[in-house]
This record gives C-alpha cells, sequence and structure tokens, in this order.
C-alpha cells in the first residue's frame, strides 16, 4: 500500500481500465477525469495520467494539479500517445517525472509507478537507475551528434559503457532490462538493451575483458543510423510499406556512413553497425552476405538484436517471454549462427 493509494486520471477511461486493475493490485487505485477536484486527494503517493496533452482539458489538469501545495515532490506518470521530442518535453514541463507509451503493459506501468514513489529501494535500484540515465544520456548525446554533424563523438560511447557495465556488475543482467523498460525513447532503450545482453554473452564465454568492451562499443552503435531515419518512422505503429521498409533499412548504411566519418570508430562498431541484419542463409541486407563472408561480430550483435526486439513491447504486439524469445531464435537455424544461439541463451536464461 502507497500512502493514500493513487490517482489514475484519463480521458481514456476504457483503456485506462487494465492500468488501474494492476495499480490496485499494489494500493487503492480512483480512477478520475481530466476534471478531477484535487483537493479532494491530498496524500496520495503518485498520479498517474493517460491525457492527450494536447487538449485544453487536460493541461490545465495537471497545472492545476501543481498547484495543490502537496503536490511539490508528488511522482507524476505520464502515459502517452505521441513519443516526439516536443510531447515528452511538453509533458516533463507540466509536472510528468517519466513517461511511458500508452500501450505499456500494466506491469510495468506498476513497477514504475513503485520506483517513482520509491527511488531508493534498496540502495542498488537507485544506482543502476542511475546508471542507466548516465548512459541514456551519453547515448542521446551520441545520437544527436550523428543526426546533426554525420558523426560521432566517440567519447560519449565511453560515457554509456562503463555505467552499462558498473550496472551490470552490480545488480545483474535482469535488474539492468527491467530498469531499462521504463526508459521513454525506444531507440536508445533498444541500444542499451543489446548492449546489455552483448556484455552478458561476452563475460560468458570469457572473452577477454578489451574484447568485451569492443562487443559492447559495437552494440552501443549498432542501430545509430537511425538518427537519421525520420522520427515518424520509427514510432510508427503497425506495418510498414515498402517504401517505409526501404527507408528503414537504410539505417544500416547510413549507421557505417556515420561511423566512417568518425575517425576513432574501431572495425567492430563498422562492421556491427553496416551487417547486423544480414544472415546466414543470404536472406539479410543491405549486402545479402551469407555463411562465412559475414564476421563473428556481426553474427554475435545479430542474436542479440533479434532478441532484444522480440522481447521489447511493440504497439501492435505483446512483448515475447525470454523462452519464446529463444525458441524464435533457435527456429532461425539456418540464419543465425547456432552455436552462438546456444552459447547465448546459457549466458542469458539464467539470468533474466
Ligand atoms: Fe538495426
Ligand atoms: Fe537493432
Amino acid at each position: 500500500m502507497l500512502g493514500q493509494g493513487v490517482v489514475l486520471v484519463t480521458d481514456h477511461p476504457s483503456r485506462s481500465a487494465v492500468h488501474a486493475e494492476a495499480l490496485r493490485s499494489l494500493t487503492p487505485c480512483t480512477v478520475a477525469g481530466p476534471e478531477v477536484e484535487w483537493s479532494a486527494h491530498a496524500g496520495v503517493a503518485a498520479v498517474v495520467a493517460d491525457l492527450d496533452l494536447n487538449r485544453t482539458a487536460a493541461m490545465q489538469c495537471l497545472l492545476a494539479l501543481r498547484r495543490q501545495p502537496w503536490a511539490g515532490a508528488l511522482p507524476v506518470l505520464c502515459l502517452m500517445v505521441r513519443g516526439s521530442d516536443r510531447a515528452l518535453r511538453q509533458a516533463h514541463l507540466l509536472g510528468a517525472a517519466a513517461c511511458l507509451p500508452f500501450y505499456t503493459e500494466p506491469h510495468v506501468v506498476v513497477t514504475a509507478v513503485l520506483n517513482l514513489v520509491d527511488p531508493d529501494q534498496g540502495g542498488l535500484n537507485a544506482t543502476i537507475r542511475r546508471c542507466a540515465a548516465r548512459a541514456a544520456g551519453a547515448l542521446g548525446d551520441l545520437f544527436h551528434a550523428a543526426a546533426q554533424a554525420g558523426r560521432l563523438d566517440l567519447a560519449a560511447v565511453d560515457r554509456s559503457v562503463d555505467p552499462l557495465l558498473e550496472s551490470l556488475r552490480e545488480g545483474g543482467l535482469a535488474r539492468w532490462l527491467n530498469t531499462l523498460r521504463a526508459h521513454d525513447d525506444v531507440t536508445y532503450r533498444h541500444c542499451l538493451v543489446v548492449a546489455g545482453l552483448a556484455a552478458q554473452f561476452a563475460a560468458h564465454v570469457r572473452f577477454p575483458l578489451a574484447q568485451q568492451r569492443r562487443l559492447v562499443r559495437a552494440a552501443l552503435v549498432h542501430d545509430v543510423g537511425k538518427a537519421r531515419i525520420p522520427r515518424s518512422l520509427l514510432l510508427k505503429r503497425g506495418a510498414l510499406d515498402a517504401t517505409e521498409t526501404a527507408v528503414m533499412r537504410s539505417h544500416v548504411e547510413l549507421g557505417h556512413a556515420i561511423l566512417r566519418a568518425s575517425p576513432d570508430a574501431d572495425a567492430a562498431m563498422l562492421d556491427a553497425a553496416r551487417h547486423h541484419h544480414e544472415r546466414l542463409d543470404g536472406s539479410g541486407y543491405p549486402d545479402g552476405l551469407s555463411g562465412e563472408a559475414i564476421s563473428d561480430v556481426a553474427r554475435f550483435i545479430a542474436i542479440c538484436d533479434v532478441y532484444a526486439a522480440l522481447t521489447e513491447r511493440r504497439p501492435f504486439r505483446p512483448a515475447m517471454t525470454p523462452g519464446e524469445a529463444m525458441a524464435t531464435l533457435a527456429g532461425m537455424g539456418r540464419q543465425l549462427e547456432p552455436g552462438f544461439v546456444q552459447a547465448f541463451g546459457r549466458a542469458i536464461l539464467g539470468s533474466v
């Protein structure tokens, strides 16, 4: 039970019903519309807002909350329809402590509320969250530089690598992945998940430390070409048409070009960025490489990348469980290196 419970304020009551139900497993949850009388809810532990922040009534609702004398440090979690920079900035200006897509699975919303209400839970979670925030911040700088200047500040990669390795050392892979679930930028989150998986995998197969770092750095930048893909396409719900698919696929060549323009990029980064969607049977892109033509680095990152994608939530399908994702990987025997897939399974399944 958290304080006086939580208020879920929504202009989509039917959509919010699953979140209200999940929150009630934790604490009393009052569902209200944007016209809610906040003074009646002094003492609540948190507010979850599933509101269209483009609407005046929704904005006024959150502004009225901020005017309450008791609401100073009250955590507000916004469930968002749009994940654009502008929408996220607006939500934070209106007092959101965190933002998640509106389709976020209910148990993840509950975890996010718990984390917001009790950020020092066990100390360890707070450390890992701080590491994740530092790593994501550095990755944000990296993608920004890639989008603006077309090349990377490789020092920013290292600013992500160290907090990531520290987190894994402190709390293990499961906590790292759990912490990232609440991160609101889908591309950074994906890169940090792939890098965490790569770190776990590389440590499990006892690569030398220098090689572990090389693989983690390559994993962090494998999708850097997405910095140059329109955000509307990255966030599109539902299937892509042929033109959109071609644009999306160009992220591998864009990423390779960005890294080639970055003097400190090493061969593993260039290889991972260009070839992580190649498949052993030649069905991948952009070069249709097959068999021996695909390097170990590209095979290794490809497995982490596919597993990450399968276990990520998407607007149009639920996330797979680790077991389901591993079964899917094992079924891709002609596309992914079977020996690596088995080793990856052993590295991951005891840890998530
Ligand atoms: Fe990719
Ligand atoms: Fe990826």
